[in-house]
């Protein structure tokens, strides 16, 4: 355990760069690593996540090198090119990794063992099982399809036609990946559309990818099978769910400005900038640009008066890792704000909703929690604070109360602030640079 606390700090100001996107860093890895010749990643997020499927990725036969911070070559052995793993592959805290994997192993003729770390282990896979078994895999999980698991892969995999039960990004990229080694063609639908970094990292690599929406706002997403990847060089933005942090600690703090540089603004991924918006922040979003097929720009953020609002449902597929910190920039704004649509927070690296309402409880902010909805009494005044949270091995819990200590009357703990590293390991350095305080226990903050 690594308790982290968090001082009450005045503003932020000065410009950073988070760290890479987690999504499209393990993406990188994996579709490089299906593609023929040497692909150049710069930017790949070193968090704990994403080094873990690069090992996986060098067990299952890929060769992948890291050539300077974040700058990494890998050289791929062409789709259906896996080889058998030597031994277990342990995803760590992984989700995404798991599942992503999960997919890529179901069609080749492979047998694997996966593992993860404690919370991972508690993390529903069935819900990829279930797709990749219609393909043909075999997947053998513990009770209740829990990891560790054992993927047998099949020889001759089945393209499929999909509807995603459960908005996840997920399940949607583990069909599409075991869907490359699949004669054929797989298509994905989904009632609501969640990020689509695989979709456009396969089409960057040269794979057909054809996407379709419907009148009732499904969407279709086809890939021709068996494609020819090429090698490519692959820019990674910056994270924008680790931005978040940044930018809701400028927004809370008055006389705050704050510049976030390069990030990554899929249409999909920015639900909290729209709220934070309509709870009355003004991010300005300059020198929108295009980085291997992803929307990017700078972000310059003031510190602003929040109002309370009512987030929909319907957005939480596009806002789905930040309610976290959305929580924490509710319980500094004033009235109430109501998040419904939540279910899946269950089912994170921890039950985000309960661990959400703990923690707020906790740090004296009126909040109520319900099945798939949570509410945050803010008034508009720095929230008591002076607590102690468990993270539960979720790094954006960790996160999220570091970030309420710094707005808060008295300071606030994190419990383990080990997590941070799966996918921001120099948080409490870059945002100390901005002139906040921590402290671990026994030094002075
Ligand atoms: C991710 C998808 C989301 C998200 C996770 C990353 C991805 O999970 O919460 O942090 O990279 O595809 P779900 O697919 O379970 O919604």
């Amino acid at each position: 355990m690594e308790p982290l606390t968090a001082h009450p700090t005045d503003a932020l100001s000065g410009s950073l760069r988070a760290p890479g996107d987690k999504s499209i860093s393990h993406r990188s890895l994996m579709i490089a690593g299906l593609a023929v010749g040497e692909s150049r990643i710069e930017g790949l997020l070193e968090g704990e996540d994403v080094l873990r499927t690069a090992a996986a990725m060098r067990v299952l036969g890929s060769e992948i090198e890291r050539a300077a911070d974040g700058r990494w070559h890998v050289w791929g052995r062409g789709p259906g090119g896996l080889r058998e793993p030597a031994s277990v592959l342990d995803l760590g805290n992984s989700g995404t990794g798991a599942r992503l994997l999960m997919g890529l192993l179901a069609s080749h003729p492979l047998t694997a063992v996966m593992t993860g770390d404690r919370s991972l282990r508690a993390r529903p896979m069935a819900r990829v099982a279930e797709p990749l078994e219609r393909m043909g895999a075999r997947v053998i999980a513990r009770e209740g399809g829990y990891m560790p698991l054992t993927m047998v892969g099949s020889a001759d995999p089945l393209p499929i036609s999909y509807e995603l039960p459960v908005p996840s990004a997920q399940v949607k990229s583990a069909v599409l990946l075991a869907g490359l080694n699949a004669p054929g063609t797989t298509t994905v639908t989904e009632r609501a559309p969640t990020r689509d970094h695989t979709e456009r990292m396969l089409s960057h690599f040269g794979a057909q990818i054809e996407i379709s929406a419907a009148a009732d706002g499904r969407r279709s997403i086809s890939l021709a099978g068996q494609p020819e990847l090429g090698a490519r060089h692959i820019e990674v933005a910056a994270d924008p769910s680790s931005a978040a942090f940044a930018a809701v600690a400028a927004l809370i703090l008055p006389g705050s400005r704050l510049r976030l540089e390069g990030v990554g603004n899929n249409p999909l991924r920015t639900g909290l900038y729209a709220t934070l918006a309509e709870m009355g922040a003004a991010i300005a979003f300059e020198n929108r640009r295009e980085q291997c097929g992803e929307p990017v720009a700078d972000l310059l953020v003031e510190s602003a008066e929040l109002q309370g609002v009512e987030v929909p449902a319907d957005r939480a597929p596009s806002m789905i890792d930040e309610y976290p910190i959305l929580a924490v920039a509710a319980a500094c704004a004033r009235g109430r704000t109501v998040m419904r649509g939540l279910g899946e927070l269950r089912v994170k690296e921890s039950d985000r909703l309960a661990a959400l309402a703990h923690g707020l409880a906790a740090c004296g902010v009126e909040v109520e929690e319900g099945p798939d909805s949570l509410t945050v009494e803010g008034r508009g005044v720095r929230p008591p604070g002076g607590a102690t949270v468990a993270a539960q091995l979720d790094h954006r819990i960790a996160m999220a109360f570091l970030v309420l200590g710094l707005a808060a009357e008295r300071p606030v703990t994190v419990d383990d602030a080990g997590p941070i590293a799966t996918s921001y390991p120099a948080f409490q350095t870059q945002i100390s640079g901005l002139d906040a305080r921590f402290s671990a226990p026994g030094t002075c903050s």
